[in-house]
């Protein structure tokens, strides 16, 4: 297999792109996907500084690595969340972004924010005092991960929060979103979220990655990263959107670009348009009756306290 570009070895072949690539130009086009995605969306530019949320996992790293060779002002944040289940998770994940440091950017900033030693419980505690948990976790861990990011981030004066999510990702949620017409989630589903009164920009750099390309960039950079998946996250609903896409791509490759890409398109250009309440997805995301948390400060729809501060109240 010839690299498209300099007929030398291929390492990898980008189907759904028609292009098959040897090392050095893969490494260059994964770079310039993600600065193409900054550009084409008006993310964030070399003047902003930019808050990286870091989980230890392949895309998060792939996306901090990128946007440091770019050039951005680009400081970590990982969040250790207090989640062992016999495969010590948590100080698994918080050891690769420390690694990372160490052997490719050591001038670089990492903050880390220790849930249990600043709250005083972690994720596992939190979700069985909270009837949102019902044994699976992942609701209130999504729900204090964007609290702390958007506290860390405004605290700090940044100008974006930047994660890992890639094209997969927002594949497979699209998918769910439109079985079951979502119409709030699907209005406002994008690669970015603008800055609201006390809520902080996000944005999503490698949205038009897939994963098995941020899997190959992080294996050719020899960047280390945790291989498991949260255990909570076994068997989530993703995952299963996440196969079916799958299955269709062996089928048709680039159906899954297509499938997401096209959604924003033709939203952007008002050939369909999405009305509904805006879901509950980020604590006081709704502008209509926005307050602030008596507490944190921080904006909320949900009276005095807002979700995350009403968390520690529970036993
Ligand atoms: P996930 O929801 O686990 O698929 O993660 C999506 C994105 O959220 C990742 O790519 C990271 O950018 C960010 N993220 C997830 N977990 C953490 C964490 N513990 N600390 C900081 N950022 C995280
Ligand atoms: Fe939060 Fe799994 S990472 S429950
Ligand atoms: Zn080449
Ligand atoms: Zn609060």
């Amino acid at each position: 297999m010839k690299c498209s570009k300099c007929g030398g070895m291929a390492v990898i072949n980008l189907h759904q792109h028609r292009l098959r690539l040897c090392e050095a130009h893969f490494l260059d086009w994964f770079t310039s996907m993600a600065q193409r995605a900054v550009e084409h969306y008006q993310m964030f530019t070399p003047d902003d500084r930019l808050l990286v949320a870091v989980s230890g996992g392949k895309d998060s790293l792939a996306l901090w690595d990128v946007l440091l060779r770019l050039g951005y002002q680009a400081e970590g944040m990982y969040i250790s969340l207090g989640i062992d289940e016999g495969i010590g998770y948590s100080a698994t994940s918080r050891a690769m972004c420390h690694k990372f440091v160490v052997e490719h950017h050591p001038e670089a900033v990492l903050h880390v924010v220790d849930l249990a030693a600043e709250y005083g419980r972690g994720i596992p505690e939190l979700a069985r005092s909270e009837h949102r948990g019902r044994g699976k976790p992942c609701a209130v861990c999504g729900l204090v991960k964007r609290h702390i990011m958007n506290r860390v981030a405004r605290d700090g004066g940044y100008a974006a929060i930047a994660t890992g999510h890639n094209l997969d990702d927002e594949a497979a949620v699209l998918l769910q979103n439109t079985l079951h017409w979502q119409a709030g989630y699907l209005a406002r589903q994008a690669p970015v979220l603008q800055e609201r009164e006390g809520l902080a920009r996000k944005v999503k750099p490698l949205v038009r990655c897939y994963e098995r390309e941020s899997a190959a960039y992080t294996l050719l950079r020899g960047i280390d990263y945790i291989y498991d998946e949260c255990p909570f996250a076994r068997g989530a609903t993703t995952n299963f959107y996440k196969e079916l896409l799958n299955d269709l791509e062996l089928r048709s490759p680039g159906a899954k670009q297509q499938f997401y890409l096209h959604f924003l398109r033709a939203r952007a250009a008002g050939q369909v348009r999405f009305e509904g309440p805006a879901p509950e997805t980020i604590e006081g995301e709704d502008p209509s009756g926005l307050q602030s948390c008596t507490r944190c400060g921080q904006p909320t729809t949900a009276g005095s306290l807002c979700a995350f501060c009403r968390l520690w109240e529970r036993r």
